[in-house]
């Protein structure tokens, strides 16, 4: 009787943590290949997808990323991934963290790296070689919260602007593991808001932009747990903004 009894228990823990091991699988590792940039350069593109410029060149010391499915049209710019290489012999278990600033898919890869993120999957600097030499790997990847110690989310208004008639910016340094989802343009004056379009990767338009100082609000999302959150920035743009000019939001997030 006992027995029985201890049985049923084992049976309905076993059936219990295979549930649990189902549903918190956001952790998880997913398998794909990844290659790298073919550029001269060993960080990332200056004219990646993204619309993030230099900055999506270079930003996490030059670990950056194209992503193909992982690109969303858009909404997986400035996502952050821990990619690392499968192969015992060359690899580190930590792999690397990369930020996605690109759109790309080589041969069935998810990534493709800057050469300086594919080389930081190794174990030693021989390895490197070695693992730059096969071009393209086995990988693990999963999402992990960007972090960016001493930085505010920024605003950076895209060369392209021209105050008033058009507005284009992109957001830099936002931190954590959301996407975000949509962006709104205030009148801080008259409270009256805007929302934008994402014109295309990172990059959110308004023709014409609201006059006056202007609060860019933005909505974090979290698909899989459902959740949504707008932040308010502290700091507003001020209404003589300049094309290439960059300002500092004064908020921060670690959603
Ligand atoms: C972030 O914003 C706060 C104001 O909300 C400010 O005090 C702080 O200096 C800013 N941090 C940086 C690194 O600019």
């Amino acid at each position: 009787m006992a027995l029985y009894l201890f049985c049923g228990f084992l049976v309905t823990t076993l059936i219990f943590m295979q549930t649990l091991a189902d549903t918190s699988c956001t952790d998880c590792f997913t398998h794909s290949r990844a290659a790298y940039y073919p550029n001269s350069e060993d960080h990332g593109t200056d004219v990646g997808a993204c619309g993030f410029g230099s900055f999506g060149a270079t930003i996490n010391g030059g670990d950056v990323s194209a992503a193909s499915d992982l690109y969303r049209n858009g909404v997986g710019c400035g996502a952050c991934y821990q990619v690392r290489c499968t192969n015992s012999a060359y690899c580190s278990n930590n792999g690397v963290t990369v930020v996605i600033t690109d759109q790309g898919s080589s041969d069935h890869t998810d990534f493709i790296l800057s050469e300086h993120a594919f080389g930081r999957m190794a174990q030693t600097t021989d390895a490197t070689s070695s693992l730059l030499a096969l071009g393209m790997v086995d990988i693990e990847y999963r999402r992990v919260a960007c972090s960016y110690p001493y930085k505010n989310i920024t605003f950076k208004i895209d060369e392209s602007s021209n105050n008033p008639n058009y507005l284009a910016f992109v957001i830099w340094y936002q931190q954590g593991k959301r996407d975000i989802t949509a962006v709104q343009l205030c009148e801080t004056e008259n409270f009256v808001c805007k929302l934008l379009d994402r014109s295309h990767g990172a990059v959110w338009t308004s023709t014409p932009p609201p006059s006056g100082p202007l609060s860019i609000r933005m909505l974090f999302s979290d698909e899989e747990e459902g959740e949504e959150t707008w932040v308010v920035p502290v700091n507003n743009i001020p209404q003589d903004w300049k094309p290439g000019e960059t300002y500092d939001s004064g908020v921060q997030v670690n959603l």
